[in-house]
């Protein structure tokens, strides 16, 4: 069984806030926190108190990624855990924790992604307002099986991979693969959701993040954010379906040249009966998401 119970959040570090704050709402249909402020916006997607963060900083990438614990006797062992191969892991302190909106907090470098890694202890729920679309949009599913997922760049897959399945019991759903030269990519899940994190390998990425994923209410909220793009000019695959999790959806770039996918409908599976699969790479086995290949 995994440590981790769920994606919390996903932070990005911008040098240009005022784009972010425009993407944010008018794209992404996300509401800004009223207790954001110049340096940080929060974004709220649904119950929690935000689901990403951005930050003002001097590059264009992601910050840290949230991944919530039980309690306090989780965090422990979740931490013994990752020091027990050989990585340091640091309390948090209050400040960081309240910045976050969480109980409390500890945090390791991913040594395959050079990502921080957060691991987290009640994130803050809020009751009423409840969470208002601020554009077309029905809404995202996420709940027990959190906020969606997180594509990381790292050079093996397979041993970013073995990491957190030993470090924090995650389970690789399945391994994306390149006919004569290996894995491209490894999908991870800690719950129902088909993968919270992954790992691709690319050659020469620019960043440490590929792209963060919201599940989408309806297929129409798929749509309507492709439109939007298409509206905006802002750089978008064409809607498709995948092999793996079998989600309906389109990829689309944000301010910082990373990217979010919206997806409708992603297959669900069974963490504790479920056999890592893998699954290849050719032409005309999964249609549409043109351009995808272009977007790293
Ligand atoms: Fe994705």
């Amino acid at each position: 069984m995994s440590a981790v119970n769920q994606l919390a959040y996903v932070a990005a570090t911008t040098r240009d806030m005022s784009a972010w704050r425009a993407y944010g709402t008018e794209v992404l249909g996300l509401e800004i926190g009223t207790d954001s402020n110049d340096k940080l916006m929060y974004l709220r997607a649904d119950e929690r108190h935000h689901r990403l963060a951005v930050h003002e900083g001097d590059n264009d990438d992601v910050e840290y990624v949230g991944w919530e614990v039980a309690n306090h006797a989780a965090l422990d062992a979740a931490a013994a855990a990752v020091e027990k191969l050989g990585v340091k892991v640091t309390m948090g302190t209050p400040e960081e924790a309240a910045d976050r909106r969480v109980i409390e907090m500890a945090h390791f470098t991913c040594p395959h992604s050079g990502v921080r890694m957060e691991l987290v202890v009640g994130l803050e729920q809020v009751f009423t307002p409840r969470f208002r679309p601020t554009r077309d949009l029905a809404g995202f599913e996420t709940g027990d099986i959190g906020m969606g997922h997180v594509v990381l760049y790292a050079p093996d897959v397979k041993a970013a991979a073995e990491f957190y399945i030993k470090a924090l019991g995650f389970g690789v759903t399945d391994f994306a693969m390149i006919p004569g030269v290996g894995p491209l990519a490894a999908f991870m899940h800690c719950n129902e959701r088909h993968h919270s994190l992954a790992f691709m390998t690319i050659p020469g990425a620019q960043r440490k993040i590929q792209h963060v994923m919201f599940e989408t209410t309806t297929m129409d909220d798929v749509g309507l954010t492709y439109d939007v793009c298409l509206d905006r000019k802002i750089d978008t695959t064409t809607p498709g379906r995948h092999h793996n999790d079998h989600t309906f959806s389109c990829y689309f770039r944000n301010p910082s040249d990373w990217h979010f996918e919206y997806g409708w409908q992603p297959r669900r599976i069974d963490p504790a009966t479920w056999d890592t699969e893998q699954y290849v790479l050719r032409p005309g086995n999964a249609w549409g998401h043109h351009g995808l290949m272009e977007m790293v």
